[in-house]
Parts: structure tokens; sequence; C-alpha cells
């Protein structure tokens, strides 16, 4: 973990520890707030007992995310006698609001993403004293969280939203109800931050949304492919990844944005969920499996070898053995490079929890393990293609137990490799490495010389 030190000013009577769940999301939020309270001349500390304010930023897309947040509050119970204040940030609080006040009574922040904004002035009225501070805002605000303060803790990579929230409403979703509606910022602002990146040092840029190619610049200057060229476009930045991407509003532009700029990566996540129309439709996912294989289609027309990853969640209210065998023949159909896999969660709020979940548990775990085998042998078929190629990797670090160093290539595939004696590498740095062989989820080779 990157700790930040702010001024020494208050710096030894202001703490923070943060800990953060779930999502890309969440993660670089959890960078602007950071960001945000060493701007506001508190200190953060590395563990609990160090720390004067702890903060969850909290996943509530399943049941067992949202759980951690509650074990974990429920751990520290013992520390409200020294007088430590405890906050919750992200979904669970915005899904739990008030209540969390009433199961967690020494909770005295709770704050959903969409208010972060406000959070130097929530700040202040901990400070004074209050004990219920909160900003929990229900779908209302059109403001996006732009700080000059994020506080990165990756030196290569960075992340910039440039689209938050969800209007989509998947049956089964939490999101639309916890990050608020979905709101995009300008293309100049989200082009500058790129600058600015790209001036400290940085080479490569995940552009970050819920639906990142739903964004809609406010200024009506750039459409996503177009902000997608001009990013990759900033001096010294090489790689320009996006995430996630919504069948529904996947555009050919995209496609053809790829193929033209080698540094926009040739990589597109896009979550099917499911393989089957009826089930697709009940998910109200706005597309039909024929429609998803056509942009499939695209994407495997470009002249670029662009891998392609997905979501899948098995055991959906009403899916049958029938139609979860259509999911494993989309995934024969489509070959992805690699897929995350779940259990459908019921969730509070969502359109699907009036459908019954009747499908047992040890039934979505046997489909979820037949899918996740069947990927395996997809997934090692797939990295296959790559032994005997030179592909560019760039350096991540090294694992010193195995001796080998850990890239990632333009496919987002995880590249281990050998280097001959005495060659040392930099982290963030790009070289040249000869594929030797595979696994189903990464490759290995040795650096070309
Ligand atoms: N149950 C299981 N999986 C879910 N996801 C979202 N909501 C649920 C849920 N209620 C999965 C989807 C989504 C990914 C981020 O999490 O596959 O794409
Ligand atoms: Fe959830 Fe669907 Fe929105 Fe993705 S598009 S965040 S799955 S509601």
């Amino acid at each position: 973990m990157v700790v930040y030190t702010g001024s020494m000013s208050d710096a030894a009577s202001k703490t923070f520890y943060l800990e953060t769940f779930g999502c890309q999301m969440n993660a670089h939020d959890s960078e602007k707030v950071v960001g945000t309270l060493l701007a506001q001349g508190y200190r953060q500390v590395p563990t609990v007992e160090e720390a004067g304010l702890v903060l969850y930023n909290t996943c509530s897309i399943r049941d067992k995310a949202e759980q951690k947040v509650f074990n974990r509050l429920a751990d520290y119970k013992k520390y409200r006698a020294q007088g430590k204040k405890f906050g919750v940030l992200g979904c669970v609080a915005q899904q739990e609001g008030e209540r969390i006040f009433e199961r967690a009574p020494y909770v005295s922040l709770v704050c959903g993403s969409a208010s972060y904004r406000n959070l130097p002035q929530m700040l202040v009225q901990l400070e004074t004293g209050s004990s219920r501070v909160t900003g929990l805002d229900d779908r209302m605000t059109d403001e996006c969280f732009e700080t000059e303060f994020a506080a990165r803790t990756n030196p290569h990579r960075g992340y910039i939203t440039i689209i938050e929230g969800c209007d989509k409403f998947c049956a089964y979703c939490v999101v639309p109800f916890t990050r608020g509606k979905e709101r995009s910022r300008t293309s100049a602002s989200v082009l500058e931050e790129a600058r600015q990146l790209a001036d400290l040092g940085y080479t490569e840029i995940q552009l970050l949304g819920q639906n990142v190619n739903s964004y809609r610049d406010p200024s009506g200057l750039k459409s996503f492919a177009e902000l997608l060229v001009a990013v990759a476009s900033v001096v010294g930045i090489r790689r320009v990844r996006f995430t996630t991407s919504h069948p529904r509003d996947f555009g050919r532009d995209i496609v053809e944005a790829i193929d033209a700029v080698p540094a926009l990566c040739n990589h597109v996540h896009l979550p099917v969920q499911s393989g089957s129309t009826r089930v697709l439709d009940a998910m109200s996912r706005l597309y039909t499996r024929d429609e998803y294989l056509e942009r499939i289609s695209w994407i495997q027309a470009a002249r670029r070898d662009i891998s392609l990853t997905s979501d899948l969640i098995v055991g959906f209210p009403g899916e049958t053995e029938r139609e979860f065998e259509e999911t494993l023949s989309l995934m024969d159909l489509v070959g992805y490079d690699s897929v995350f896999t779940f259990k459908y969660s019921p969730r509070p709020n969502t359109p699907a929890l009036r459908l019954e979940d009747a499908i047992p548990e040890a039934e979505k775990a046997r489909r979820l393990a037949v899918l996740n085998d069947r990927q395996k042998q997809i997934g090692t078929r797939r990295n296959q293609r790559h032994v005997g190629q030179i592909v560019e990797a760039m350096v991540e670090g090294k694992n010193a137990a195995r001796g080998q160093w850990v890239g990632r290539t333009s496919q987002i595939k995880v590249l281990n490799f050998t280097v001959p004696a005495g060659v040392e590498l930099a982290a963030g740095s790009y070289v040249d490495v000869r594929v030797t062989g595979c696994f189903p989820n990464s490759l290995v080779g040795e650096l070309a010389v």
C-alpha cells in the first residue's frame, strides 16, 4: 500500500486510515478521496491503530462484498472508547444510508460516491464535533467528482474517470442506485488531466466509467471514439485502455479507432452476462444474443488482434439448464481471452428482487464451475496463438521468488518472463518479450534481445 503524508502542520492530530473494496472505479475514487483529505491537512497512516479517522470505501455489487464492511466494523468496535471516528464511503454507504448508524452506532460519517465533492465540508463538520454526518445523493446530482488532488498509487498507469453513474438499470444490478445517474465530464477536462498525467511521466491511461462508452461530451465536441483517439494522441502516452463497455452503446467507430491508433490497446472488455436472449431480456440488458454477437464480429474483423474479455452471471432467476448451455455455446463462439464469472446475488432495490431466486446455491456453484472449466480450455487455446510471437510488455515488477519479471501486454495479458543474468528492468518500462508458453490466464516468455 502507498501511504501519503500530507503537510506537517496538523499532521500529528489529523490522521486517517482508508481501506478500499470493490472495482477499479472505487480504487480510483479512493485515490481522489485520499488526495482530498491530504489537501485538508490530514495524514494517511497504514494501520487502524494509528488513525484518528478510519474510512472504508465499500462495494455492494454482491452480498459477500457488502458483508465485508460490516465484519470490519464489528472487529473494530473495540476502538470506540479510544475516540476514533469511523466513516463508511461508497456503494454500501449510499445503499444503506442512515441505517448504517443503527447497525454500527459508532460510525459518524456515511457518504456515497455521488457526494464526494462535498467531502471537505463534511470533514469540517466531523472535526467540529458532529456525530452523524451524511452525504447521500439519491440520483440527484449532475456533477462529477473532479479534483486536482488525486493521490495516485501507480506511478505508470493513471486512471481517469470520464463518466460516473449508470442509467441502464439492469435487473440484477445495484449500481444505478448507489452511484447515481450518468454524468460525463467535458472532453476538454479529460484531455487536460491526460496531459497532466503525461507531464508527470505516466505512459498508460485507463479511462473509467460504469458504462464508459455511454460517454456523452457535455460540450458536444467529441464522441467516445474521438475522445479515445484524442487521449491516445497526447504526447508521451503509449497505451490507452477503457473499461467497462456496455454492448448496447458499443459502436463500430470504437473498433475503427483501435485499428487506426496503435496507442489504443487492442483489448475490449464487453460484458455479456448471459448467452440466452430470454435471460438477457429478463435482465433488461437491452440487446439480444445475436446483437451481441454482431458486435463481436466487428471486433473480430479488425486488422489488429483485439483480445476479448467479459463478465458472466450464472443462476439468474429462472435460468434453465438449456439457457445456461446457451451461455456456454456463446463462450465457444466468441472465444474469450478471459472472463469474470459470478453467481447471481440478489441485491436491495433491484427489479430482479421481484423474481424468485429459486436456483439452489449448489446448482449455481455447479454452473459456475462448469463455466470456469470451459473458460480454462478456451483461454489456453486463445493464449497458444501467442507462443512464438514477440510482444511488447509494460514491466510491472519482479517476482523474486520465481526469478521472473511480470509484465502486461497491450491485450491486457499477464506475461511472466525471464531475462539474461545481470539484467535489471525498470517498472513502467516497455520491453519486447518472446512468448514461449502459456497457461489459461497468463503467458510465459523470455526477454527478446
Ligand atoms: N449478482 C452477481 N453478479 C453481479 N454483477 C453485477 N450485479 C450482480 C449481481 N447482483 C456482475 C456483473 C457485472 C460485474 C461488475 O458484476 O457481471 O458486469
Ligand atoms: Fe450495473 Fe447494468 Fe449499469 Fe453495468 S450497465 S453498472 S451491470 S446496471
